[in-house]
């Protein structure tokens, strides 16, 4: 595994360049933590433990008319009386750089001024896909479409850009990457994940954190990360926004928790709590996880903070506190360093009385200060407190754009290209339709300039649609257009039929509409019957249709698609998202999308990739739509000569693998090669496929490449039954492009 910083060794001793201060080493930070919590009193060591909302400290929220006002009065008795360590979001629109420089310039000169040890504030923000909260940032495809570029240098700069675009609006953290595991589709924070994968997300995580934290998080265009949400959260049983998982340790191990691990090892200084339970135990409350695995097992260094409001829920919600003062107690002793309260002062006058009373050991509150101190100092925040402005010029420059619009090219799926329907020529007659066609909003979903992202009057107007893309594509003469249907009724569709029977081929826009976390739950999979209907609708007129599914979900689409002959999964493709697509529809970009969920044919019928043996046993069918790794080219790829360094190796060898990539068809084109282990047989029933390595590469027509991977004995291991990693001698697959190669570890 690349450890792209290791604690111990991340703060050398640079020159920052956005300040003349010098970067300390972690001797010297240990030494002055050490003695700045010396210093403090219980109630300035429980307020830097205690987080509230912007909310809070305002007079009024921001709105599509009215402009947000900090209230100073209350700000200082967050500050001052309450001595808040740690502030977080925005209320309820995105601020421009200027107001958030103005908002951080008051809350410091406070914390500055007017507290006795002058304790900067943490200012944490969700900047999920982009700067999510500040105007104009750029917004790049969702997780999920970022996991479907495999591309970890596209990963890697979404992550330095957010960055340094977040570091420009003066906010040093940001609660990102999501290392949840997308393992069920109905879940609406599924296009927050990086899809069902382990290693696939392990490794967008590992590439994210690389370009946002690097090993300087201190620096201008670095900040620290938040993993969240740890863990198990992605794997509701009835695939609800919190709501109960039943995950048992061992597989919680093999598959939940590694990415977690891995990111811990590169460098992570920040985990936010999963806010559902698992197997019974509400995850703020799981001593177990937080405490004996993070802390203890893994030795993390850094500092966990809840989820919204989720210490309150254990009696709220979840009643095993009986209290809201128990649920503080709890939290606090199964490992929880800040309480995201985050809209009043219970949390810290609970936890005061609970020391008092002796409920809580000073020991625990020291610890958890030290953490969130160490973290502070690691990130500058006592160099650099106040705003200095200086990003604000590459904050959504042209080069961002271009990044970003090239992952949107690369995030989108080419599913099924019948006829070769698609690229489509530029001179035919199009009916675009459908309710994603025109909103900007879709193809950014939830976290984007609102939380819910629904706010299409607030995007930029210079964005594209998926309809304006084409039309400033292949000009508007030959583009017709009409909504057709709404995401669940039906508008007049006969206009709709009408237009459709004068064009040479219909591009439906389906899917969903925006939503992030709980109003995001449905109760059925499939695509609303009315899109349906209307799908079924235009086939009659007999025209080619190529469908366009946009949304955070594999929405269900079995009964319509035979009658598309081209469909491309765009998922939620970002700002650049319409251009992207008018660009793949017409052949100006090679599509190389591949799937990083298994897409389910059937409401019920949710297995993934990675499937065990007996799923397809008896009368038992792995069927999705599409499985995971599926996605198509204009261009032909063709794989040959697999081979191995060896057909045996010893559990301390690595093993090289070897495959030739030849481009066949007459275009250019991206192809992720994917690399897939089969243990073919172990102590615990194996999956059928894992995918252990990746790589994309770009070829031209004709031109061949050979490629090269290396498994290390690591990556053979399992959890075995006493929920311990094992490495099992055996036999084992390579599947690489459909060619296998068999070996033996010793
Ligand atoms: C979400 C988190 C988010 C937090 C702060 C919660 O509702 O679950 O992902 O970071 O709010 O906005």
């Amino acid at each position: 595994m690349i450890k792209y910083l290791i604690f111990f060794l991340g703060l050398t001793i640079l020159l920052s360049n956005n300040s003349s201060a010098q970067k300390m080493n972690e001797q010297q930070i240990e030494k002055k933590v050490k003695e700045l919590l010396s210093k403090m009193s219980l109630e300035e060591k429980v307020g830097q433990m205690t987080q509230v909302t912007l909310q809070v400290v305002s007079k009024k929220q921001g709105t599509r008319d009215q402009k947000h006002e900090l209230d100073l009065a209350k700000l200082e008795e967050a500050i001052v009386k309450y001595n808040v360590g740690s502030m977080l979001n925005v209320y309820d629109v995105a601020h421009s750089l200027e107001y958030w420089h103005e908002i951080i310039n008051k809350i410091q000169d406070i914390a500055i001024n007017k507290t006795p040890n002058k304790i900067p504030v943490f200012y944490g923000i969700d900047a999920i896909h982009g700067v999510t909260y500040t105007k104009g940032a750029t917004l790049f495809p969702q997780s999920i479409n970022m996991a479907a570029t495999f591309n970890r240098d596209l990963e890697e700069k979404a992550g330095e850009i957010t960055s340094s675009e977040t570091r420009a609006s003066q906010i040093p953290w940001n609660f990102y990457p999501v290392l949840d595991m997308g393992r069920n589709p109905l879940w609406p924070r599924l296009w927050e994940t990086f899809g069902e994968d382990v290693y696939l997300t392990t490794q967008m995580g590992l590439s994210y954190i690389k370009g946002a934290q690097g090993n300087e998080m201190d620096s201008d265009s670095k900040l620290a990360i938040c993993l969240k949400h740890f863990a198990g959260y992605g794997f509701p049983l009835n695939g609800k926004d919190r709501s109960p998982a039943w995950i048992g340790e061992r597989m919680m191990r093999e598959y939940f928790l590694p990415p977690f691990k891995a990111a811990v090892e590169a460098g992570a200084m920040t985990v936010m709590v999963n806010s559902g339970e698992n197997e019974g135990i509400p995850t703020h409350s799981d001593y177990h996880l937080l405490t004996e695995i993070l802390k203890g097992e893994w030795n993390f260094k850094g500092f966990t903070v809840s989820d919204w409001e989720d210490i309150k829920r254990l009696y709220t919600r979840d009643r095993v506190a009986d209290s809201p003062k128990e649920a503080v107690r709890m939290a606090v002793m199964a490992g929880i360093d800040m309480s995201m309260v985050p809209m009043d002062y219970s949390f810290y006058e609970y936890l005061l009385e609970l020391v008092k009373d002796g409920k809580v050991p000073i020991s625990r509150i020291d610890d958890a200060v030290t953490r969130i101190l160490r973290v502070k100092f690691m990130v500058g925040l006592f160099d650099n407190p106040y705003s200095k402005n200086n990003n604000s010029e590459v904050f959504a420059s042209p080069e961002h754009s271009k990044a970003n619009l090239q992952s949107a090219r690369e995030s989108i799926i080419l599913v099924k290209n019948q006829d070769s329907v698609l690229p489509i020529k530029k001179t035919s007659k199009i009916f675009v339709t459908g309710p994603t066609a025109n909103l900007l909003s879709v193809l950014n979903g939830g976290w984007t300039i609102t939380w819910q992202g629904n706010e299409e009057s607030l995007y930029p107007k210079e964005k594209m649609t998926v309809l304006e893309a084409i039309e400033s594509r292949i000009g508007k003469s030959n583009v017709s257009y009409s909504e057709g249907v709404t995401f669940n009724k039906d508008l007049n569709t006969a206009n709709a039929i009408e237009q459709a029977k004068n064009s040479d081929i219909i591009i439906a826009c389906i899917g969903e509409p925006t939503y992030c976390e709980t109003p995001g739950n449905i109760n059925n999979l499939n695509l609303e019957k009315a899109q349906l209907n209307f799908v079924k609708e235009l086939s009659k007129t007999g025209k080619p249709i190529v469908l366009v599914m946009i949304g955070g979900r594999p929405r269900i689409i079995s009964e319509i698609e035979k009658l598309a002959s081209g469909i491309l999964l765009a998922f939620l493709p970002g700002m650049e998202g319409g251009t992207a697509i008018s660009e793949i529809l017409f052949g100006d970009v090679n599509p190389s999308g591949k799937l990083p969920i298994t897409y389910p044919r059937f409401v019920n019928d949710f297995v993934h990739y990675d499937y065990k043996p007996m799923e397809v046993f008896d009368a038992n069918v792995f069927n999705p739509q599409w499985t995971f790794g599926h996605g198509l080219s204009y261009t032909k790829f063709d794989y040959s000569d697999l081979s191995l360094s060896s057909n045996s190796i010893s559990k301390n060898e690595n093993l090289k693998v070897k495959v030739n990539v030849k481009n066949s068809g007459v275009l250019e084109g991206m192809e992720s090669v994917l690399l897939y282990v089969t243990d073919l047989y172990g102590s615990v029933s194996r999956p059928v496929l894992q995918l252990k390595g990746f790589e994309k590469i770009s070829l031209k027509p004709g031109e061949q490449k050979s490629i090269d991977f290396t498994i290390i004995p690591d990556q053979l291991k399992f959890i075995g039954r006493d929920n311990k990693e094992i490495l099992e001698a055996g036999k084992f697959v390579i599947t690489v492009g459909g060619l296998k190669q068999e070996f033996e570890l010793k």
